[in-house]
Order: C-alpha cells, then sequence, then structure tokens
C-alpha cells in the first residue's frame, strides 16, 4: 500500500500543475472569446454541463495515459437543430486494414481470423456452477454440459448474465464437431493459451450473496473475492504475466468491487466504467458488453413509422444517484407533450410486459444516465427496433470499435437535452426516412446483442470474444516490454514479472 502512494503522489502534484496551466489557458480564450461575443455573432461553444473542474480533470486524465477517452471537447458547434452535430462519426463505419465487410451487418468479417485460445482455470465450483445450486460428482468441477446445463436464475438477474453465456462456450468448444462460427476454443494448456480466463460469476455472487451473514462479518460475496485474489495471485500464470493475460468477467457495477482493486491488471469485462477509477478499468485494457435484454425480441416486425403512435418512450425509476439529475429535468420538460410516454417505476413482473409493449410501438426510446451511465434499456430498445436516444455524455458502447452507432441510434449531449424544447423539436424534426433507415439497420444488428447457448455466429457471445481477441497484440506488447529487463537471474526474482501499482504498470 505504502508502495502505491509515492507514485501517486507525485502524479497528483503534476496533475495539479497541469490543472493550473489548464486554468489559466482557459480562463484566458474566455476571456478573448466573451470579447468577440460582444463584438457580433460567432460560433457559439455548447456548454456540456460539466463544471471547468471536472472538465479539466478528465483531460488531464487522459493526458495521464490511463483516462477514458474524452469526446468533443471545446468543439465548434453550428447552430442548435442541425442534427448532424449530435451524431457522433459522419463517417462510413471504417473496416479494419485487410478485412472484408461482411454482407449482413457491415462488420469487418471474422471468419479468418485466427481463433482465441483461452485457458480456463478449474475454479472449485463455489465460483461458479455452485452458485446455481449445482453439485459436482466425484471430482470434476464442470456439469457435463453434454447431459445438462444449469439454469442461471431468471428475472433481473439476466442482465448480468454475461459470465455464464462466455463460461458455458467455452465449455463447449471442446465437444464442437468444429470451430466454424467460434471465435474462442478453450485450450488445457495455459503455455499454449492467448488468454487465460477466471470463470468467477460475480454478478451473480453480488445479486445473491452480498448480505452479510448474521453470524459472520463478511458477506460470501466479499469472502469469495478474498478466496479468488489469494488463487490467482498463487497461480503460475498469474505471475508469469503479473495478471496482464487474464479476463476477469465484473458486469454488475457493483461486482467484484473489492477484488478489482487487486486484480487491476487483468482485463475487465464491464457493463460501463463508471464505478471504476480510470487507472483500474479503462477502454484501452478493458471490454465493454452488452447487458442481456429483457424485453423479448420483436420478431417478424412489420410495423413502421407511422405504425408506431409513441414518438417517444421512456419508462425508468425516477430518483437516481449521480447522473439521475437530467431524468427529473426531461420529465418536466416532456411531460406535456402527448405522443411522448414519460413515466417513472422500474421494470418488474407486469411491466415487462407493458414496457414491451411501449417500446414496440414506439418511434424513439429514451435512454437516459442514470445512476451509471450504461443501462440494460438500450438493448430492451434494440431488441424492440425502437430507435434508441442516448443521453449519457459518459457511455461507453459495446464493439464501437467495429460498429457505427450513429446509424442506429440518436446522441445528444445531456447539456443539450435539457433546453427547453430542444429535445422534442430535435426529434420531430428526423422524419420518416432517416427514421427507416435506423430501424432497418436494428433489425440487422440486433443479433450482435443476442445471448444464448449454445452461442451462434455473430452473436454477443461471439463478439465479445472477437472483442476480448482485438486486446491481444497490445497485451503481448506490454508483456514483452515489461520482460525486458527480467532476466532469469537478474534482479527480479525467478523472471517472474511483478507490478507494484497501476502507475507503473502502465
Ligand atoms: C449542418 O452543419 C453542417 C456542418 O457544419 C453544414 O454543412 C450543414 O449545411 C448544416 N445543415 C443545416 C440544416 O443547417
Ligand atoms: C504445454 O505447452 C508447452 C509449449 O507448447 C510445452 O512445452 C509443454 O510441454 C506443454 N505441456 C504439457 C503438459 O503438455
Amino acid at each position: 500500500m505504502a508502495e502505491r502512494n509515492n507514485p501517486a503522489l507525485g502524479f497528483l502534484s503534476r496533475k495539479s500543475l497541469f490543472s493550473l496551466f489548464t486554468v489559466t489557458s482557459v480562463l484566458f480564450m474566455l476571456s478573448w472569446f466573451f470579447v468577440l461575443q460582444s463584438t457580433g455573432g460567432r460560433p457559439r461553444f455548447i456548454d456540456r454541463g460539466q463544471s471547468p473542474t471536472s472538465k479539466l480533470l478528465a483531460t488531464s486524465d487522459a493526458v495521464g495515459g490511463g483516462g477514458r477517452e474524452s469526446r468533443n471537447e471545446n468543439e465548434v458547434i453550428p447552430s442548435v437543430g442541425n442534427r448532424s452535430i449530435l451524431m457522433d462519426g459522419e463517417e462510413e463505419a471504417g473496416e479494419a486494414p485487410g478485412a472484408k465487410a461482411d454482407t449482413k451487418c457491415g462488420l469487418p468479417d471474422n471468419s479468418k481470423a485466427a481463433v482465441l485460445k483461452v485457458y480456463m482455470y478449474d475454479l472449485p465450483p463455489e465460483f461458479h456452477f455452485g452458485l446455481l445450486n449445482w453439485k459436482a460428482q466425484g471430482k470434476g468441477v464442470w456439469p457435463d454440459i453434454r447431459t445438462q446445463v444449469p439454469d442461471y436464475p431468471g428475472g433481473l438477474n439476466l442482465q448480468h448474465s454475461i459470465e455464464y453465456w462466455l463460461t458455458l462456450d467455452l465449455l463447449s468448444s471442446e465437444f464442437a464437431d468444429s470451430l466454424a462460427g467460434r471465435s474462442a476454443v478453450r485450450v488445457r494448456n495455459s503455455s499454449e493459451a492467448d488468454l487465460i480466463f477466471v470463470p468467477f460469476f460475480s454478478s451473480l455472487s453480488y445479486n445473491r450473496y452480498s448480505k452479510a451473514n448474521p453470524h459472520r462479518k463478511k458477506s460470501k460475496n466479499k469472502l469469495l473475492q478474498e478466496k479468488l485474489v489469494s488463487y490467482l495471485t498463487a497461480q503460475p500464470e498469474w505471475k508469469r504475466s503479473g495478471g496482464r493475460d487474464h479476463v476477469v468477467v465484473a458486469h454488475h457495477p457493483n461486482s467484484m468491487l473489492d477484488a478489482r482493486m487487486k486484480l487491476w491488471p487483468a482485463m475487465f469485462i464491464l457493463a460501463d466504467f463508471g464505478r471504476y477509477p480510470p487507472n483500474i478499468a479503462n477502454v484501452d485494457k478493458d471490454v465493454i458488453a452488452p447487458y442481456k435484454h429483457v424485453i423479448r425480441n420483436y420478431n417478424d416486425d412489420t410495423s413502421g413509422f407511422d405504425s408506431r403512435p409513441t414518438l417517444l418512450y421512456f419508462q425508468g425509476a425516477i430518483y437516481r444517484k449521480d447522473g439521475g439529475y437530467v431524468r427529473q429535468e426531461l420529465f418536466y420538460l416532456l411531460k406535456d407533450e402527448k405522443d411522448v410516454h414519460f413515466s417513472f417505476g422500474s421494470v418488474q413482473k407486469d411491466g415487462i410486459r407493458k414496457a414491451t409493449q411501449g417500446m414496440q410501438s414506439s418511434k424513439f426510446c429514451l435512454n437516459i444516465a442514470g445512476d451509471t451511465p450504461s443501462s440494460n434499456r438500450l438493448f430492451d430498445a434494440i431488441a424492440s427496433h425502437c430507435v434508441p436516444v442516448i443521453i449519457s455524455d459518459d457511455i461507453e458502447l459495446p464493439y464501437e470499435d467495429v460498429l457505427d452507432y450513429s446509424q442506429f441510434c440518436i446522441f445528444v449531449r445531456a447539456s443539450d437535452a435539457i433546453k427547453e424544447n430542444f429535445l422534442i423539436n430535435f426529434i420531430r424534426s428526423i422524419g420518416k426516412d432517416e427514421w427507416t433507415r435506423m430501424w432497418q439497420r436494428l433489425k440487422e444488428i440486433k443479433n450482435l446483442y443476442e445471448f444464448q447457448y449454445p452461442s451462434k455466429d455473430g452473436d454477443a457471445v461471439q463478439m465479445i470474444w472477437q472483442a476480448v481477441a482485438r486486446k491481444v497484440p497490445s497485451i503481448r506488447m506490454k508483456l514483452h516490454k515489461s520482460r525486458r529487463f527480467a532476466h532469469p537471474l537478474g534482479h527480479t526474482e525467478s523472471g517472474l514479472i511483478s507490478f507494484k501499482s497501476p502507475k507503473n504498470f502502465w
């Protein structure tokens, strides 16, 4: 711990120097800007609703290397109402060099890419299927999924069930007749693996076992995380790479709350970065996975712009922490619009049926930042072919390196959305042709968000493995670099790598 503090302090003071410099420059630029504005019509800067300090911190984090992508800072914006400014990425979806676009989804063709080789720890069942009340017979730690696949609990638990689908896919890769359509395969020899997968069902552990037992101080969820950290850090695979080539699933924003601070060198599979410090998780190192939608798929959708009566649909909780104030502002702005459905209440039981109906009969579905930047509402909207309107400045989206969301989503900055009449005028200005193009695109891409067993080519499971595989070259490069001075007889004990703090690591 002490080792961690010193570099952090140095980093902080550099950061504050940098901030001071930036504050001064910004103040100078602002004064210049006000002079210009008072002399006549000039392009306006749109305030993104952040305080100057938060903006500066975001910028200096990015400079520090571990920060999130900061987009569109200080962008010069033409007059309000021009839609092109609100959609990210004007260019066509960029193809990866050498990749051929596949005709169905316009995504890079993955069929010729090498299959990712994944070694999976044989963790005791209490970390995975044991949490589903599956009991091991004999010494085996895995169910024989050829005869029986243990069920994951339904309801809202399923939103974060990513851990379960990925584990099942690895298990089943051993029985597959062919690797066609597969992006990852389990290997038994860790030296031959590209990556090491940690099969802990962390979201389920959080959802079900985070209440402390009255007789013990710690919850089962906390204990499992402690056990996991001691197990992992004792493995030769972990020591070989310092954990860098490990894949840890922590999709529920509160899962792995304790272990994340110790396992940060690993690649995390997350819903968003909302509750992570940027040096623990960030877009460079980690992978964003979709939620599993709770609203059922709209199959055989023959609806259209004219047959969906509701213009804009939102259903969600009202009082949320952090970014939630936008929800309340929007409610007051939109509550009197006739063709807008805006109501508060969570999606439970009967709620799911109503929300299904509501989204399937709406043209646009609102996704507003709640207590975290992401929510499963977006994936419910996609499953309903309801064009998502995303108001969440810090949202990170799954597979965005290969998928252009501006083709089927509308993005509005929070600071714009809460201006009077801005959002409603903007939505009303989107015509039938444009809406229909987005609706078509939604139908083409919705399969990318489908979790199922057995997994099929191009579904969420395969897309996540591919996103993970795209991180492998940079992991290798960092590993190789870190080995430059790790001689077997040299100063690093037994050639193993140990990283003292996120700062040294990056
Ligand atoms: C919107 O902005 C773009 C880029 O500045 C400009 O080319 C276009 O003419 C504008 N469209 C409208 C309708 O104002
Ligand atoms: C695992 O793979 C490595 C490298 O290919 C090889 O040297 C080693 O013998 C293998 N171990 C086993 C147990 O097969």
